[in-house]
Order: C-alpha cells, then sequence, then structure tokens
C-alpha cells in the first residue's frame, strides 16, 4: 500500500542532500571541533559554515546563533536562561512574565517550573481562532515584566501570531522578546531585527534535517545564564562537546530551505487550499484556526458526532498519516489545552484532526486524500451515538 505522510508538524524527513552532507562527520571528519589539530579544524570549518547558514535564515549574525539539542533545548535556554540571571541581578525589573495558553510544553511547562522558583506568570487567552490580543497584552504589561514569550505560529492550529507587533510593544517597554519558532522557521520569512525579536528557538527536525538538534538566536547584548555547565562551549552558553554531524545537517536544512522557501511554500498553500475546499464539503465540518493566518501546511479540521481518534486511525488503515493534536501529546487522553483555549468543549476538541502538509506532498495525494477522508467520516458517523440524523 502506498503511504502517504501527513504529519509533518510532528516531524519531517532527513533530505537526501542534508543526509549526503552529514555522512562525511560520523567517520571521516570524526575530530572533536574543540581540538586545535588538524581533525579539529575540518570538525570547526563545517560548524561555522552551519551557523551561517542558520544565521542567514532567520537575518541573525553568525555569533548570536548557539546550537543545542532541539527546539525544547531551546526554549528552556531562552526562558530560564534569562529568567535565572535577572533574578539573580535584581535588576530593576521584577519576576514578571507574560506568555499565552497556546505556547508549546517546552515554553508552558518551563513557565510553569518558574512559577515555583518565585516567579509570576500571565497566560494570556487567545480569541476562538487563536491570535492574541494585543491590548490585552500592553494592558497585561506591569513595572515588573521582564519578558514576554508568544509562539511565532501554533503547532496544532497552525495560526500565526502578530510578533513584529508585539516586538515593537515589548521594545516599548524594554521586555525581552523570545519567540518559539519551530513551526514558524521556513514557512514564514524571518528577520529578527525587523521583527524586534530577542531570542528565537529553533529546532532541525521540522526542517528536514535530523532530530536532536536545534538552535537559538540570542540577540548580541541580550544576556541569560546557561542551564548546561561544563567545558564552557558555544560561548558558554552551551556546553558539551558539539554535534557536529547533526549541526552540518541544520545548516543544511537551512540553506536549502532558503533557496526553496517560495517555491515550496506556494505550492503546499495551494494543495493545503484545495484540501480544505474539498474536506469542508463534508456536512458539519469545521476548520479550527485563523482562516488566512495561518502556516501553509496547516489544516485543521473538526467533525460534528466523531472522535479524531478514530479518524486517524481510519486513515491510518488506508496508509495516510494525520495527527489529532501534537506528536507531544497524542499520547495524552485529555483534549488539547490549545483547542479548549480556542473556546472548543472537550467533546468538540476530542473530534479534531490535523493535516500537515511537506514538500513532498503531491497534488494526486491530496485528491486521494480528499476522496478517503469523507468515506471514513461517514463510516464512523453510522456507528455514532454523537451522530443521530
Ligand atoms: C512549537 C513547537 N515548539 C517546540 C517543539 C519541540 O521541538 P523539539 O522536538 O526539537 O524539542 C515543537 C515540536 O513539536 C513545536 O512544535
Amino acid at each position: 500500500m502506498k503511504r502517504i505522510f501527513l504529519d509533518h508538524a510532528s516531524t519531517t524527513k532527513v533530505d537526501e542532500e542534508v543526509l549526503h552532507a552529514m555522512l562525511p562527520y560520523f567517520a571521516q571528519y570524526f575530530g572533536n571541533p574543540s581540538s586545535i589539530h588538524s581533525y579539529g579544524r575540518e570538525a570547526r570549518e563545517a560548524i561555522d559554515t552551519a551557523r551561517t547558514h542558520v544565521g542567514e535564515i532567520l537575518g541573525a549574525r553568525d555569533d548570536e546563533i548557539i546550537f543545542t539539542a532541539g527546539g525544547t533545548e531551546s526554549d528552556n535556554l531562552a526562558i530560564k536562561g534569562i529568567a535565572y540571571l535577572n533574578k539573580e541581578k535584581r535588576t530593576t525589573k521584577g519576576p514578571h512574565i507574560i506568555t499565552s495558553t497556546i505556547e508549546h510544553p517546552g515554553v508552558l511547562e518551563v513557565c510553569r517550573h518558574l512559577e515555583t522558583q518565585g516567579f509570576q506568570v500571565k497566560y494570556l487567552p487567545v480569541d476562538n481562532q487563536g491570535l492574541i490580543n494585543l491590548e490585552t497584552l500592553q494592558a497585561s504589561i506591569s513595572k515588573n515584566t521582564f519578558l514576554f514569550s508568544f509562539m511565532f505560529a501554533n503547532n496544532e492550529i497552525g495560526t500565526i501570531e502578530p510578533i513584529e507587533e508585539i516586538g515593537k510593544i515589548a521594545q516599548e517597554h524594554e521586555i525581552t522578546l523570545h519567540t518559539d519558532a519551530v513551526q514558524a522557521v521556513t514557512k514564514i520569512p524571518i528577520d529578527v531585527k525587523k521583527q524586534h525579536i530577542d531570542m528565537l528557538a529553533l529546532s532541525s527536525h521540522k526542517i528536514y534535517g535530523p532530530k536532536g538538534i536545534g538552535a537559538l538566536y540570542l540577540r548580541n547584548g541580550v544576556k541569560i545564564q546557561p542551564i548546561i555547565h561544563g567545558g564552557g562551549h558555544e560561548k558558554g552558553m552551551r556546553s558539551s562537546t558539539l554535534n557536529t554531524p547533526g549541526i552540518v545537517g541544520l545548516g543544511k536544512a537551512c540553506e536549502l530551505a532558503k533557496k526553496r522557501m517560495t517555491t515550496d511554500n506556494s505550492r503546499m498553500k495551494t494543495l493545503r487550499d484545495s484540501l480544505i475546499k474539498n474536506v469542508l464539503q463534508i456536512e458539519e465540518s469545521y476548520l479550527n484556526g485563523h482562516p488566512e493566518k495561518r502556516l501553509v501546511n496547516n489544516a485543521h479540521f473538526r467533525f460534528t458526532g466523531i472522535e479524531g481518534e478514530s479518524l486517524l486511525l481510519g486513515l491510518d488503515e488506508q496508509g495516510i498519516a494525520t495527527s489529532t493534536g501534537s506528536a507531544c501529546s497524542s499520547q495524552k487522553l485529555q483534549a488539547s489545552h490549545v483547542l479548549l483555549a480556542i473556546g472548543l468543549d472537550p467533546v468538540q476538541a476530542h473530534g479534531s484532526l490535523r493535516l500537515s502538509l511537506g514538500r513532498e506532498n503531491t497534488k494526486e495525494e491530496i485528491t486521494y486524500v480528499s476522496k478517503v477522508l469523507p468515506q471514513i467520516v461517514e463510516r464512523l458517523r453510522t456507528m455514532s451515538p454523537l451522530w443521530n440524523r
């Protein structure tokens, strides 16, 4: 059976060119990049090149990029790093952080942890399309607010937040802005300087790079404390011998994305729009998230009378991989915090399904899914006690 992968928000396959670029750095150029002999220099040169490519995709300088083990670690380093420094230095700012209710656990759980350490966190609500309200944000700022942490785009419903406007507000109030851009990088043009971003988290495995590698953009001048102490790698901000193959892979993924982003995004958007149009012809089906301000590859639906989980399994039997929430929460039985935050009740939230496209999906695949999905919805509804038409 031919399989169709429509779960690119959870992860992507490693691009052939990325894999090819990485391979020599396992056994041929295996030196420790901190060593000063020729083996070390070979690895270090490759890391320098990768750093340039990561910087370029963000409009950042090479020396503003810190390599980490992924999006979660980058979020942790940014938020804990500035929070702990702030606490230690007892700056004029107090211990207040503003974030949103729809953040990824990589941000939400860090904020919850900081609450146990004496920080105060305001979790801003979002509207029913997942957008933050800028007036509510302005009204929530206090003289103690030192940090904003808002995701660039949501991993479940795909809504894109007004980061540039948030950045302006942050700048006016001398508040540091961190953004989790794990889903946004390569889908939305990013220019950290223009968008007034001070810290940005990205992850390689969402952009056709390998797993277990990511980066934090840290604007020159922004001070944080490390959370991993040791040999002082990455200017003391992230100790541990650098993962040369992983970094080379991430760098290559960024280099490729920079070249093909415009074409890939417009192709995905066309396919995504046709998928949405087809699926919404199903009776009592709805699109979750914002109709326009959404990631080009995200389609997130809810269907009255059925469970997303059953639909996911039905599609899987036909070789189609989708998701009911984020990959991290798919093992949990509780309704998605994002769907509850946009005002869905638990039954509606459980009736939701995410299809996230990637650059290799084809028109034929979307046509096939558009044919199969309504049939499964219809079959499940005939068995559902919640559907008594
Ligand atoms: C918005 C967002 N932030 C953070 C992460 C975590 O990234 P990683 O898997 O690299 O730790 C993810 C992954 O699902 C994500 O979607």
